[in-house]
């Protein structure tokens, strides 16, 4: 479904238009849909300032070079501020100086990273109050930027996870984090036998397994793992045969034909698959009715399919079938994190789906794995495309992008998240990847 608004904004007339009618025009996003490669950052200068005690200045300026960023040059596209040593509120003040200077001729497409100590590591009280202030002031900066289709995110890193900062900053200051704004990541040190890697080509040689497969946000992840060099099994319900084919063929996929409700659905793609290193539990439907109207078999459907089938094919997968460091990504929703009028079934499954994300990352964790999730906004598919047009339309434009987002930006959160060498230091988490919509925000 292609979106005429935008379209007509980012035309050469449709700007002059826009402009004299001083209406919100959505800016183009500079998404990055090639593979990472060594040095993702290249030909891009970062500025780097921080408080006096910024605890992480050397390993940002390191982690930024390897990633090919020059760390001098005039109207820098990447500007960090590392805060994670305020002990106090009063210590913030260069925080407010670095970007209060810096906003005015800000380069559309600029990225910005905000670095904090995790709140559960700090020391006092009035630390926790500085750390604290960074996600109020990232999630208004992103919201005063957002129309020149730049990007603020605030990463807080806990004690022992500083070594997961470069991959971090290697999804988070590029092209494949073009939707993700007003969002904080938390980075926590994994188990001791993760180690941070090579990032280029960062899923070689793992297998894949994506369900849901056929079409939409699951075949654009499909192909971005596969991008990465891994090896995808596309699973998706019998009746799709021929869209799955068409998805996987184009990267030497392999399909499973399955409804993932089955009891023994985790069993069956154990033994087709073989051992796992990355599971995506993509697969979803809509079933919507206001609650007093909405039929049982509307409320088992969505269930089924959104959550139970979730928690099932983990089960048995967990039994035998996953890698020593496997990671697991599930699709949310920020329906699920708002809620919804006529949504009661798909909003439980959805917020569930993050608290059970939360929840198993400690159990999982201790044995090396990660479970993470992604919350998608409005995205562009078949999904949304059902949605009535006055909705559609605010849907999209109640964002700080003021637009909707692509199935490629879901896929990109999903391949940072299932990469262990870009994402060891993330694990319990969702990720919400909405351009920041307003829902729930
Ligand atoms: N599109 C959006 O704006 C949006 C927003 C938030 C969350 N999401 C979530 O993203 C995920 C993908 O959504 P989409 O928009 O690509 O949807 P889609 O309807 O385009 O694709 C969903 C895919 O899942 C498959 N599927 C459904 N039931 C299945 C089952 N029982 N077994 C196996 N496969 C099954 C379908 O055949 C289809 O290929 C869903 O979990 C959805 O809830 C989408």
């Amino acid at each position: 479904m292609s979106d005429r608004y935008l379209a007509l904004a980012q035309s050469p007339l449709g700007r002059q238009f826009f402009s004299a009618l001083n209406l919100p025009a959505p800016p183009r996003l500079a998404r990055e849909l090639q593979a990472y490669g060594p040095q993702p950052l290249a030909g891009k200068t970062a500025l780097v300032a921080g408080v006096p005690q910024a605890r992480h200045r050397t390993t940002l300026e390191a982690a930024l070079r390897g990633a090919g960023a020059s760390l001098s040059g005039d109207k820098p596209a990447l500007l960090l501020f590392d805060a994670s040593g305020a002990t106090g509120p009063a210590e913030l003040k260069p925080l407010y100086a670095f970007f209060h200077e810096r906003l005015a001729g800000l380069p559309g497409g600029t990225h910005v990273v905000v670095i904090g100590r995790a709140p559960a590591s700090c020391d006092s009280a009035a630390e926790a109050a500085a750390a604290g202030a960074l996600s109020g002031f990232v999630k208004s900066l992103a919201k005063e930027i957002g129309r020149k289709g730049a990007t603020a995110n605030l990463v807080t890193v806990a004690d022992g996870a500083e070594a997961w900062l470069g991959g971090a900053l290697r999804f988070l200051l590029s092209g494949h984090a073009a939707f993700v704004t007003g969002q904080t990541l938390p980075l926590t040190p994994p188990a001791r036998s993760l180690k941070p890697g090579d990032c280029s080509r960062p899923l070689d040689g793992k297998t894949a397994l994506v369900t849901g497969a056929a079409r939409g946000i699951g075949a654009a992840i499909a192909r971005s793992l596969a991008r990465e060099g891994a090896h995808v099994i596309g699973v998706d319900r019998p009746q799709e045969e021929a869209a799955l084919q068409g998805t996987l063929a184009a990267f030497d996929g392999k399909p499973l034909l399955l409804d993932v409700t089955a009891a023994d659905a985790g069993e069956r793609i154990a033994e087709a698959a073989g051992q796992l290193d990355l599971v995506v539990h993509n697969a979803g439907v809509t079933r919507d009715k206001l609650l007093r109207n909405m039929p049982e078999h509307f409320w088992d459907m969505v269930l089924g399919i959104n959550l139970e089938a979730i928690v099932r094919i983990n089960e048995q997968l967990l039994a035998g079938a996953l890698a020593p460091q496997a990671r697991m990504v599930c699709i949310s929703s920020i329906g699920g994190i708002a809620g919804n009028a006529g949504q009661t079934n798909y909003a439980a499954t959805k917020s569930g789906v993050i608290s059970y994300v939360a929840a198993l990352a400690a159990e999982v964790g201790k044995r090396g794995m990660a479970i993470n999730a992604v919350a998608p906004g409005f995205i562009e598919t078949q999904m949304t495309a059902s949605i009535p047009p006055a909705n559609r339309f605010f849907g999209r434009r109640m964002s700080a992008l003021l637009q909707g987002g692509l199935p490629e930006d879901i896929a990109e959160a999903v391949t940072f998240l299932g990469a262990a060498p870009l994402s060891g230091g993330v694990n319990g988490v969702t990720l919400r990847v909405c351009g920041q919509n307003w829902l729930g925000a």
